[in-house]
């Protein structure tokens, strides 16, 4: 019998190296053999098939056995001209402050969606951000729990150092067209306050970034970026003095402005249009991924998951895979427990409400006041969630998962050692997903969006985790 060499065979089968030797390291070459430290693998071996063309699936109770929705008009029907996925969303603001929104939307839809707009913010993403971000196979990492296939989706070489700069430039960019003077916006780990401090900067623009207090000095080193940057740290010093209070003033502070301001919002969350706008700038993390995933292994990964704060960087990704053959998993921070109080677990415990303008879940206290939500990441402590994850969940097609604080700091640490990639905290709750999928399954690929790096957290992980960074 005639053998061929991994290259060869990837040549003919169009997949690269790599690819091949993931496949005969999972076995499903048949025929291979090993020899001399070399794999040899028959002339006449076929490719094997894409797990889901052969019907495996990696959860048994996966959405994509029972679910019956048409993806493909998907995007066309949600969010509704009025801004609601199913019940979730829509816009709830006093009259003067929803003038201001409904000319935010018309700008939307027809600044943004010209070609001028597109080709400009196009050429942002390819030369200022320096887009496309890779996707990384995890070598080490999977090899370390040895079944399953790790990848991640480089959000954190997006300039910035995370996923937040798509959407700030597109906002920044819209804002610019609707001839406004300032950015207003709020920040929990100090990403978003940063990628609208750059906007700005790179726009000419005044920029009022709102913080809570607490997080002023948790993420000193993005406190210290957005100050150089040239825009202002307002800090937030009342309830919980975090994520949500930072809405609340920042809110404020455009209800004064809106005439001569923008509010850039941060996530996919808001009144109508924001998680229709934060979507579809996100958009490009998934469109990517599934892009680079195909051609780096000829097939889907079998499970995408993102960390779930309000939800951007998540819907961005997920958008791409909704009509695809694919597991689809959103992480939300579990904190210290289930009690309320402890985490962020919006869709997991959260209860219809409107906050912030929007109807969707949120995490309440027995008296129906939201409650205050906490995780080890700022990014994802908020009691809310952007409506398109309230309704992808209620509809099936997404799976909400939960990681502790704990099970990040863990990834945190795993992968700044076996690959050298030190993580945004807010993107480890989602790599502790893929771990535990790598330690449970028998095989398989598991995409991860890393949505940030995490030079923001090393002081703060250093002094909480001492016995992990010996
Ligand atoms: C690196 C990073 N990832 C994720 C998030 C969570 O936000 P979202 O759920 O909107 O992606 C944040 C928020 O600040 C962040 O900084």
């Amino acid at each position: 019998m005639k053998y061929l060499s991994v290259k060869e065979i990837a040549e003919k089968w169009g997949i690269n190296e790599r690819r091949v030797r993931v496949l005969l390291q999972e076995k499903r070459i048949e025929g291979a053999i090993y020899q001399d430290h070399k794999y040899l693998i028959p002339e006449n071996a076929s490719k094997p098939l894409d797990r889901r063309i052969k019907g495996q699936r990696c959860f048994e109770d996966s959405p994509l056995n029972t679910i019956d929705f048409d993806f493909k008009n998907y995007r066309k029907l949600y969010p509704s001209e009025d801004g609601y996925f199913g019940r979730y969303g829509g816009s709830f603001l006093p009259p003067n402050l929803q003038k201001a929104f409904d000319e935010i939307y018309a700008g939307y839809l027809t600044i943004a969606k010209s070609a001028k707009f597109i080709s400009e913010l196009r050429d942002i993403r390819k030369h200022y951000q320096g887009r496309p971000t890779p996707v990384y196979h995890c070598q080490n990492l999977s090899n370390y729990f040895g079944k399953v296939q790790i990848y991640l989706k480089r959000e954190d070489l997006n300039h910035g150092g995370a996923h937040k700069l798509n959407n700030a430039m597109g906002q920044a960019l819209l804002a610019k067209y609707l001839g406004k003077k300032k950015l207003i916006a709020e920040t929990g780990a100090g990403s978003h306050g940063s990628a609208v401090a750059m906007a700005a900067a790179y726009f000419g623009l005044e920029c009022d970034i709102y913080m809570g207090e607490v997080d002023i000095e948790k993420q000193a080193p993005n406190v210290a970026r957005i100050k150089v940057l040239g825009a202002n740290v307002i800090p937030v010093s009342f309830g919980s003095r975090t994520l949500k209070e930072a809405v609340d003033a920042a809110f404020e502070a455009y209800q004064k402005e809106y005439k001569t301001a923008f509010y850039c919002l941060g996530s996919a969350v808001g009144p109508h249009p924001y998680p229709l706008m934060v979507r579809d700038f996100q958009e490009i993390i998934g469109r990517e991924a599934k892009e680079q995933f195909v051609e780096m292994t000829g097939e889907l990964p079998d499970i995408v998951c993102a960390c779930v704060g309000g939800g951007s960087n998540a819907i961005g990704m997920f958008e791409a895979f909704l009509d695809e053959p694919v597991n689809i998993v959103g992480i939300e921070p579990m904190g210290k427990g289930k009690e309320i109080g402890n985490n962020a677990a919006t869709i997991s415990f959260g209860k219809e409400q409107i906050l912030h303008g929007f109807n969707s879940l949120v995490l309440q206290n027995e008296d129906g006041s939201p409650a205050t939500a906490y995780s080890i990441a700022s990014g994802l402590d908020y009691p809310g969630v952007g409506p398109e994850h309230a309704f992808l969940h209620e509809i099936g097609r997404v799976k909400y998962e939960t990681v502790t604080d704990d099970e990040a700091a863990e990834a945190f640490f795993l992968l700044s050692r076996l690959e050298g990639i030190i993580p945004a905290i807010e993107s480890a709750h989602a790599l502790a997903y893929a771990i535990k999928c790598a330690k449970n399954m028998k095989s398989g690929s598991v995409l991860v969006n890393l949505s940030g790096r995490g030079d923001k957290d090393m002081d703060f992980m250093i002094k909480k985790y001492p016995h992990m960074f010996k």
